[in-house]
């Protein structure tokens, strides 16, 4: 074995070292400081320094941990009603927009009255209270399944263990919603302890209050200046409130703190005023925001409008323009994403930007590129979209660097790139392209799909590298031996991987579908898709016609779908799948019970909110939407009723009152 030149041995101690601290700052504390890319850097020359001089393995190398999933560390709990995320606008007309499609929904052209919020930028938790007292905290999460952070909601001092009116004892159950942040004050503060204890600073408030939630000790928790604003009120037993301005009033009078920047206001031109005043505010407040949330306030109104995917129609994320810096353009690389799209990526000189520390951002595209004139060298304006994804916006100064050009062909197969009719992208449609092979192979493993716990995206590299893996399901026919050669594969690696596969070829038929890895099929669309055939045989003879007609999947999304099952490529992997034992499931929806696969709509005035009698059908796993419809199977109809009723005699739907709804669940 090759001796290690002390320069190297150095190079090697601090790489670790400077690894381990952001695994901490990752994993622990919630603040990372550099990008993924950044570290993926640093880990790959660890792992070159390793395949030169083995000797330098030691057991306590970061390489030594790959595969090794840090997640499950607190108990799932899964929210009784999803936690939905918001549309988003960033403009007055987007705004407009918005407002036009919640008057045409009510159909009405009267001003409609929206509460106005702030947009607080912190953690999404969710507190259950029963008969008034708290019994579980958690997180977003997916905002379906979040984490179980009751001992550390706990010691947020503003939250109440014990709901303030004496009547709340006879609530059965309250869930309430809100964020959890820390204030500005609070974290520079805290930042100039951690400083003084010879502890990294947290990023920004906004990790601050994450990551200390997210605390395994709930002590440290504790320690930390976390505050609650309550905003709304989810699953409960709770009768009598018909609005969200009537919830903040409860709220309050429960005892939690809400915003004091809450307005309810009529109408589009009094929500951009409102807009106007909250961006003067913002910098003069003691807490980050992102935007307003603007929420349609009568909840009769809200449930007229329904949702789709997994946001409400009657809300919306109004969002302040990003932040934006400048830095250096140092080189420009070009991805090949799983669906043979060709995106450039610049990278940069370090820079921090809405707090983050960002280096590299998406270029998008070759029109993109040529707009905007791009040099190595380059000064460049950046921002994060959406607060999000970093992107290059604009050159400030070309310096005299070397122009950079799109190119003509694939730099992972060389093959000559094509562009599609009306599409800005340039895409790679070599079939058997190793970088697209790559894509698709962490995409079939990853969370969403498969699920193969240790099946990252170096090792997907390495088994499309060694010609282990041709087509994303050869990796059910994988050996314990054909795994171990490859780069840092101990055996119980291998094996853990080989159990892994096994294991996951027993899965929901969501996962399934979202695993093939359709354009446009994410996992909204896959599981819409299960809910309507029910079974794989059922959706993978779907026509168009009846694709399109699910709502929620477009007629883009259709032809996909129906192109992806005609193509013979496609169908040995789905041969290949039944061969290897892959089960092809029928669909479970989470809640199998009496009701599964039906289609409710409720109208009219009833005894309890409507929220009440839409839990009761969704425990026996029947679905309550926003609009009649030829598919609509019951309307659940109380007083007073208008429209909605009308229009179920004229299309036959069966009409039940309270009663009928109690006769069709189990006795
Ligand atoms: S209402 C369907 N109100 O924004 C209603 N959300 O995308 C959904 N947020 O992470 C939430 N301030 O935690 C609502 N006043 C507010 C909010 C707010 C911040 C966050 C929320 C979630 C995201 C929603």
């Amino acid at each position: 074995m090759p001796k290690p030149p002390a320069t190297v041995v150095n190079e090697h101690r601090k790489l670790k070292a400077e690894i381990e601290r952001h695994d901490r700052l990752y994993y622990a504390e919630d603040s990372p400081t550099i990008s993924d890319t950044e570290y993926d850097r640093l880990f790959d020359r660890l792992l070159v320094i390793e395949k030169e001089y083995p000797r330098l393995i030691t057991p306590d190398s970061p390489s030594q941990r790959v595969g090794a999933a840090p997640s499950a560390r607190f108990e799932p709990v899964t929210h009784r009603e999803p936690m939905l995320s918001l549309q988003k606008v960033t403009t007055i007309e987007e705004f407009n927009e918005f407002d036009r499609r919640v008057r045409e929904g009510l159909e009405i052209s009267t001003d409609v009255e929206y509460v106005t919020e702030p947009k607080l930028d912190g953690l999404a938790v969710e507190l259950l209270y029963e008969n008034g007292l708290l019994v579980t905290g958690s997180t977003r999460g997916d905002g379906v399944t979040g984490e179980n952070v009751t001992p550390n909601l706990r010691t947020v001092r503003n939250i109440p263990l014990k709901l303030s009116d004496p009547a709340s004892r006879t609530y059965p159950l309250l869930e309430v919603r809100g964020e959890v942040i820390m204030h500005r004050s609070a974290f520079v503060k805290l930042n100039r302890q951690l400083e003084q204890d010879n502890r990294a600073p947290l990023a920004n408030p906004r990790n601050g209050a994450a990551g200390s939630l997210r605390q395994l000790d709930s002590n440290v928790t504790a320690g930390r200046p976390l505050v609650f604003y309550a905003y709304g009120i989810s699953a409960t037993t709770l009768t009598g409130l018909d609005g969200q301005s009537r919830v903040i009033e409860f709220l309050k009078n429960e005892g939690f703190l809400v915003n004091r920047l809450i307005r309810t206001v009529a109408g589009p031109s009094a929500v951009h005023r409102r807009f106007e005043e909250l961006t003067q505010m913002r910098g003069d407040l003691d807490y980050d925001i992102d935007g307003m949330v603007v929420k349609v306030d009568q909840f009769a109104q809200q449930q007229l409008l329904g949702q789709i995917s997994r946001a409400p129609r009657w809300a919306v994320a109004w969002k302040f323009a990003a932040e934006t810096a400048e830095t250096v353009i140092k080189s420009v690389i070009f991805s090949v994403g799983r669906t043979g799209v060709v995106t450039p990526v610049a990278r940069l000189e370090p820079v921090k930007v809405s707090g983050v520390w960002v280096s590299s951002a998406t270029l998008h595209n070759a029109d993109n590129m040529t707009r905007l004139g791009v040099y190595i060298g380059a000064v460049a304006t950046i921002w994060r979209a959406g607060d999000v994804i970093p992107e290059v916006v604009e050159i400030r100064d070309g310096g005299t660097g070397e122009k950079v050009e799109f190119p003509s062909k694939c730099p992972s197969c060389n093959e000559i790139l094509e562009r599609d009719e009306g599409e800005a992208a340039h895409r790679c449609k070599n079939p058997v392209c190793p970088a697209q092979l790559e894509g698709r192979l962490f995409h079939f493993a990853s969370k969403g799909g498969f699920d193969i716990d240790g099946l990252g995206g170096k090792l997907a590299k390495q088994l499309i590298e060694q010609k282990l893996v041709k087509n994303p399901a050869d990796l059910f026919s994988l050996t314990r031996e054909q795994l171990l050669p490859l780069e840092l594969m101990a055996e119980k690696r291998a094996q853990n991987l080989i159990d892994a596969i096994d294991r996951s070829k027993l899965t929901q038929l969501p996962k399934l579908t979202y695993a093939l890895g359709i354009i446009g099929v994410g996992e909204a669309a896959a599981r819409l898709l299960a809910e309507h055939f029910g079974s794989f045989d059922r959706l993978e003879s779907g026509s168009i016609e009846e694709l399109e007609q699910i709502p929620g999947i477009g007629p883009v999304i259709a032809r996909n779908i129906r192109g992806f099952f005609d193509n013979d490529g496609n169908h040995r992997m789905l041969e290949i799948m039944h061969r290897t034992g892959v089960a092809f499931p029928v669909y479970q929806s989470g809640n199998r019970g009496k009701l599964t696969g039906k289609i409710f709509v409720i109208t009219g005035t009833l005894s309890k909110p409507r929220n009440h009698f839409k839990n009761l059908i969704e425990k026996q796993g029947g679905r309550v939407t926003g609009s009649i419809s030829s598919r609509t199977d019951f309307l659940l109809c109380g007083a007073d009723a208008g429209s909605k009723l009308d229009k179920a005699k004229k299309l036959g739907v069966q009409i039940i009152d309270e009663n009928g709804l109690v006769r069709l669940l189990p006795h």
